[in-house]
């Protein structure tokens, strides 16, 4: 089962990442972010009320929803699951959350000052015509945040272990550098991220472990086989410094 079936997911892995986070850290986010990053990360690209916010793949938006609460900025989530646009919907309640489905590229025909991709720039092969994307919505000045999955591509053995690993396409900083700049973004600002969702994903897997049976009730022993295989390898890569983790802001010039 792929994770975007997503109600049976979000529901059985609810208590698994709920007991994962340090206390306050969990707001729905499906990835290594924690509340305190994603706040970060608004500061960085200077989230603020009145603002129109694009967040691409946005997923059941918990970061999206914990950004719109809290500074006040229109939002738009895009995502090409249904069900995770659903449940985002719910959860939204009252917040002025707008969500489209749809599989990006293309970028809704909008203008932004802020275009949020996090967590999952490793899902698109093609990131250059992304990241024109999101420079053609994002008007002058207009910020790009994202975080980066940072390294060599997959080996075949490496592919062979991940699940889903077509959805896994690492790159390395100074390829994306040049993709930014060819799209007319500048970088502003950069951290690495690696330690800290190491240890996340480290806390992570423990917790999956511990609800293996409960989830895998819900969801098939094989989906909870690959989770956890995932979970092991993303430990593995993170710890290693296979894969580094970055947060980063480009500006439209
Ligand atoms: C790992 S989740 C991250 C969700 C959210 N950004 C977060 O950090 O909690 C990745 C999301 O990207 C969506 N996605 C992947 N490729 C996509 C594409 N080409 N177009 C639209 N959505 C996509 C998936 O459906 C999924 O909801």
């Amino acid at each position: 089962m792929r994770q975007d079936v997503r109600d049976p997911f979000t529901a059985a892995l609810e208590r698994a990442r709920q007991e994962a986070y340090p206390p306050g850290e969990y707001v729905g986010q499906e990835s290594f972010l924690s509340a305190g990053e994603i706040r970060r990360l608004a500061d960085h690209a200077r989230i603020g009320p009145g603002l129109a916010v694009l967040d691409v793949c946005c997923g059941v938006a918990g970061p999206g929803r914990l950004i719109t609460a809290e500074r006040g900025c229109r939002y738009l989530g895009v995502d090409s699951s249904p069900s995770a646009l659903r449940i985002a919907r719910e959860l939204a309640g009252d917040l002025p959350c707008r969500f489209e489905q749809g599989s990006v590229p293309p970028l809704p025909d909008e203008g932004f000052d802020v275009v949020l991709l996090l967590e999952t720039m490793l899902a698109f092969p093609d990131r250059p015509a992304v990241l024109a994307e999101a420079a053609r919505v994002l008007g002058p000045g207009g910020r790009f945040a994202c975080t980066l999955e940072e390294g060599r591509p997959l080996t075949p053995d490496e592919r062979a272990a991940m699940p889903d690993a077509d959805t896994v396409w690492l790159v390395e900083l100074g390829e994306v550098t040049a993709m930014l700049r060819n799209a007319g973004l500048t970088v502003v600002w950069q951290e690495d991220w690696t330690a800290a969702h190491a240890g996340t994903a480290t806390a992570l897997l423990g917790s999956f472990r511990a609800h293996e049976a409960d989830i895998g009730n819900r969801v098939g022993a094989r989906a909870v086989d690959e989770l956890i295989a995932a979970h092991e390898l993303w430990v593995d890569w993170l710890g290693s410094g296979r894969v580094r983790k970055l947060a980063m802001v480009a500006e439209k010039r």
